[in-house]
Order: C-alpha cells, then sequence, then structure tokens
C-alpha cells in the first residue's frame, strides 16, 4: 500500500517472514493504529490472536481498533503491554473517518437508505448512559454545575409530544418575561418528570437548560440525604444556593422519591425536616428564585411525598415514556455514529425495537460490536458490523422498562388519584398493556 509509512512497509516484510511471530505482528498492529489505519491494524490484530487466541495484548488492541473499551476484567493487556513501544500506542481508538476516506468506494455504504442531511437534530451530544444521580455522596458540598452547554431540544429525538408540552408549559413563558409576569405565581414550582428508567428524563432536562442558555445542574436527593441530624437540610439548602449563584440555571433534582416517607431510610421526623427545606427553597423568599427553573425527576413517583405535588410546587407532571420511533431512530444512529457498521437498515431496526430504552438500545449496538468483533477473532477476516449482529443482539436484549410497566399498571388502575396518571393509562390502553 502506498500510503504506509518506510517504518510500516519494513514491518510488513518483517511480519512475512516470521508470520507466526505474535509480538512482532502486534507491534506492526500498533503502528497502524497509531497512523490511523485502524482496518488494517484489526486485520493484524486477528491474525495475531489466531496464533494466540488468549493473548491478552492482542485482545486488548483489537478492542481499540474496533472502537470498543478495553476489557473491563483488569487482568488483561497488562503482562503483553511492555512488547509494545509506548511511543506508538495511538491515543485513539479506530479514526472510523479516515478509514471510510480511504476505502471509498470499495466498500458498502454504512446505512441501505440514505441519510438525511445532518441538522442539529442528526447526532445527540455526549451524555452519560443510564445516568443517575451523578453527585459524589462522599463530598456534598461540592455540587457541580455545567456552564450553558449546546444539548438543546434538537438533539432530543422524536417525543414531539413532550417538546410540546415543554414549550407550551415551561420554555415559552420563560423565554418571555411579559408572559411570565401574567402567568405570575403559577408558574412557581417546577415539573415532575416520570417515566420508566432510561428513557430520558435527565437528557430532557439538559436539553431544556440548553434552550434556555442556562446553566445545568443535576442533584440527586439520594446524594443531599445525610444521615446525621441537620446536615440534609443543610446540602439542601447549598443545593439553591448554587443554583441561585448560577442563574439562569436549571436545577435538575432526580430521585425525588428519596424524600417519600415509604422509602425512607430515616425517621419521618427528619425526612419531615428535609421535604420541608426543600419546600422552603422552592417558594423562596423575595425573588431569591429569579433565574431558577427547577425540574424533578422520578421514576416512582407513587412514591413521591404528597406534600411535594401540592399546587404551586411540583405540581405539574410530565410522562416520560420509552422513546418512539424517531427517538430510537436518534438514539441508534449516535450509537453507531463511530462504529464500523456496512448497509444497516435503520428503518428495520426501528421496527423490531419497540419498548427498549435508550439505555437499552445502546446495549444492543455495543453487543452487536462483540458479535461481529468476535467472529473477526474467530476467523481471522475481519468484518463489518451488519443486521444480523443487530437483529440479534435486539432479540436478546429484554425490555429493561417491563419490570416498572408491571408496577406501574397497577398504580394506574388501581391508585389514580386526581386521575395523575390518565396519560399512564392511555399510553397502557394504546399499547394493549392493560
Ligand atoms: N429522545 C432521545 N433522543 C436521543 N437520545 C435519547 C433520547 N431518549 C433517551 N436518550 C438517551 O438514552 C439514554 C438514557 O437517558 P436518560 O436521560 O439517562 O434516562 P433517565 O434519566 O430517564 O433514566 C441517554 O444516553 C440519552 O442520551
Ligand atoms: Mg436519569
Amino acid at each position: 500500500m502506498s500510503n504506509e509509512s518506510p517504518l510500516i512497509q519494513s514491518m510488513r516484510t518483517a511480519v512475512a517472514a516470521a508470520p507466526a511471530d505474535v509480538p512482532l505482528r502486534l507491534h506492526l498492529a500498533e503502528l497502524l493504529l497509531g497512523e490511523g489505519l485502524g482496518e488494517a491494524a484489526v486485520a493484524e490484530a486477528a491474525v495475531a490472536l489466531q496464533h494466540a487466541p488468549g493473548d491478552a495484548g492482542a485482545r486488548a488492541l483489537m478492542m481499540r481498533a474496533m472502537g470498543l473499551p478495553a476489557p473491563a476484567d483488569g487482568k488483561a493487556g497488562t503482562a503483553e503491554e511492555p512488547e509494545q513501544p509506548a511511543a506508538h500506542r495511538p491515543s485513539t481508538g479506530f479514526d472510523w473517518a479516515a478509514a471510510e476516506d480511504e476505502v471509498a468506494g470499495a466498500v458498502p455504504p454504512r446505512f441501505v437508505t440514505p441519510a438525511p442531511a445532518p441538522g442539529p437534530g442528526a447526532t445527540a451530544p455526549e451524555v452519560p448512559l443510564a445516568a443517575d444521580g451523578s453527585g459524589d455522596p462522599g463530598d456534598a458540598t461540592a455540587w457541580e454545575v455545567d456552564t450553558p452547554g449546546s444539548v438543546t431540544l434538537a438533539d432530543v429525538g422524536g417525543m414531539q409530544e413532550i417538546k410540546d408540552r415543554l414549550e407550551a408549559a415551561f420554555l415559552a413563558p420563560m423565554r418571555n418575561p411579559e408572559l411570565g409576569r401574567l402567568y405570575g405565581k403559577s408558574l412557581r414550582g417546577g415539573l415532575l418528570m416520570y417515566g420508566p428508567p432510561g428513557c430520558g428524563k435527565t437528557f430532557i432536562a439538559r436539553a431544556v437548560a440548553g434552550e434556555l442558555g442556562a446553566s445545568f445542574m443535576s442533584v440527586s436527593i439520594n446524594d443531599v440525604l445525610d444521615m446525621w441530624m441537620g446536615n440534609s437540610e443543610r446540602n439542601m439548602h447549598e443545593v439553591f444556593e448554587t443554583a441561585r449563584r448560577q442563574a439562569p440555571c436549571v436545577l435538575f433534582l432526580d430521585e425525588v422519591d428519596a424524600l417519600g416517607a415509604k422509602r425512607s431510610r430515616m425517621q419521618h421526623g427528619g425526612m419531615r425536616n428535609t421535604v420541608n427545606q426543600l419546600l422552603t427553597e422552592l417558594d423562596g423568599v423575595g425573588g431569591a428564585n429569579e433565574g431558577v427553573f427547577v425540574l424533578a425527576a422520578t421514576n416512582v413517583p407513587w412514591d413521591v411525598d404528597i406534600a411535594l405535588r401540592r399546587p404551586g410546587r411540583l405540581d405539574r407532571t410530565l410522562l416520560v415514556l420509552p422513546p418512539d420511533a424517531p427517538a430510537r431512530e436518534a438514539i441508534l444512529r449516535y450509537h453507531l455514529r463511530d462504529r464500523p457498521i456496512e448497509s444497516v437498515d435503520l428503518g428495520k431496526l426501528v421496527k423490531v425495537t419497540e419498548d427498549l430504552s435508550g439505555a437499552d438500545l445502546a446495549h444492543v449496538c455495543e453487543s452487536a460490536s462483540e458479535r461481529a468483533l468476535l467472529d473477526s477473532t474467530r476467523t481471522g477476516v475481519v468484518r463489518m458490523i451488519n443486521m444480523k449482529d443487530l437483529l440479534g443482539a435486539a432479540k436478546e436484549v429484554r425490555p429493561s422498562t417491563d419490570p416498572w410497566f408491571a408496577s406501574a399498571r397497577n398504580v394506574a388502575m388501581f391508585a389514580n388519584e386526581g386521575g395523575m396518571y390518565d396519560e399512564l393509562l392511555a399510553y397502557l390502553k394504546k399499547r394493549r398493556k392493560l
């Protein structure tokens, strides 16, 4: 290959002369990877693995070349690594864009249907998967605030109904101060998002912050709670003070159910004080909360303290359901963006992944990569991730939302106080889950 450096060319000659020399071949693979020739590196790693299937260094290299995270068991990679010169260890994984340019015209397209022009919604931004509570419980005073980010509702795939409701109930009045004054008191308090885990509550809260050009502060109530008398209240106050200092700021309170007496780890008295502290903070005195927008979330709304749900507090609810078809497409596209795929029919994949959460979809992409990787390793012939891998992976994953719907169904049917779960009931009926 003409675009390979002289060093790589002589390494190739050496490897050809000693095809069974695994360390030598891995050295070549490292060099290739270091120069962004990921696909060629995968090929060499695959041959090395044929000669030495248990070789940890070869496995680790293969994973890196395929853009997968390094093996988690910690043992792999360390023993063999001194074989590879540190200077040639690449800092990045598989450079798919470069590889794609290189083999343009020679490989099948990534997607079988032409991708739409990449608008702002075409890719989802980097957010933690299945993010639940990111604060550090050991250091309750250092509440993290993200500066205004670039995630907006355009990055949230599908879910048009949610976007419309957010726009009408929250964003429009916030954007327009006149309208805000008109709404006055009714805009106090905040919005409570609820639904099964992994379906985008945190993601949506972040997008709302982006829409408002506000900073974003995500706090799990579990991290606020402290077993020592008075500490939870103080933590709660500090959280709000931090948000006020950063205004405009969206304060996202995750796992608010942790304050519910039913799930209490503490005595009732202690929890009551913490709930009262939150109510005080929500009410704010003398416009203290100017520019602080509270969004709360829970997977178990039926455990949320009723005092929090009174008018002017977390009285408005928003049901966040498993991603609809356009949302699934956006999520899948995002998770496949850096992986070596070929002829993927997204439309078909979207159809067979109904009921899967955002987190489940990420898992499907991950395990499809593993299938392709194992196959490449076994046969020594590198191949891309294809529809068979993805469909197989999708078939194996059970919707992680199933247990949630099982509980939610009972609550919606037998404890639908004040019609709070009407929206959920309608969905359950529509999906024949009732
Ligand atoms: N509509 C959507 N568009 C793009 N990505 C989404 C969407 N819904 C969920 N996700 C992704 O799914 C994952 C889980 O979402 P998350 O907000 O953490 O769920 P929750 O807070 O409800 O448990 C995140 O990686 C998020 O990026
Ligand atoms: Mg979350």
